[in-house]
């Protein structure tokens, strides 16, 4: 069985996470989405909003599902037994990022391989920063996250960071 941990801050889930969460769905028999409890970016979601938000958007995969960690992503790889983390890639500055990261990663523990992902050209542009900030300025954010999330904001009167 080949599990795959797909981790992030998902503050909030984006249109492009879902793509890619559904697409590491199709390559491996399981995908458990690691949510970071200790951002250090401001957040507008707590973890349990962020976690239900996930739980929701993805009911609909029986070979996902959602859990939280704190500290290290090596740790969180071996509790599930996984070999693979999925990463996304929108451009070369995630590259940059990304790269050390994986290597350091891979260094700490030496099965936690990461897979790239290359984002949709349609994705290339999102990321739940932007998405806080367009959110701050009241600016429509509808193409860039899935509608639960619009809908999950406004029924918790959840307001911009
Ligand atoms: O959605 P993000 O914020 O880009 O996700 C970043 C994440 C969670 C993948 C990264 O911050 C992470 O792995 N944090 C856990 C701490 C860790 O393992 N650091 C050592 C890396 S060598």
């Amino acid at each position: 069985m080949k599990k795959a941990v797909f981790p992030g801050s998902f503050d909030p889930v984006t249109t492009g996470h879902i793509d890619l969460l559904k697409r590491a769905a199709l390559m491996f028999d399981s995908v458990v989405v690691g949510v970071l409890v200790n951002s250090q970016k401001k957040s507008l979601l707590t973890l349990e909003q962020r976690r239900e938000l996930l739980e929701r958007l993805t009911m609909e995969f029986d070979n996902v599902s959602v859990d939280s960690f704190d500290g290290l992503l090596v740790d969180f790889v071996e509790k599930h037994n996984a070999c693979a983390v999925i990463r996304g890639l929108r451009n070369a500055a995630d590259l940059e990022y990304e790269l050390p990261l994986a290597q350091g990663n891979q260094l700490l523990n030496e099965n936690a391989d990461t897979v790239f992902l290359v984002s949709r050209p349609e994705h290339s542009f999102i990321s739940s920063s932007a998405v806080k900030e367009l959110y701050r300025y009241d600016a429509d954010i509808t193409p860039y996250v899935p509608e639960e999330v619009i809908n999950y904001l406004k029924e918790n009167d959840i307001r911009p960071v």
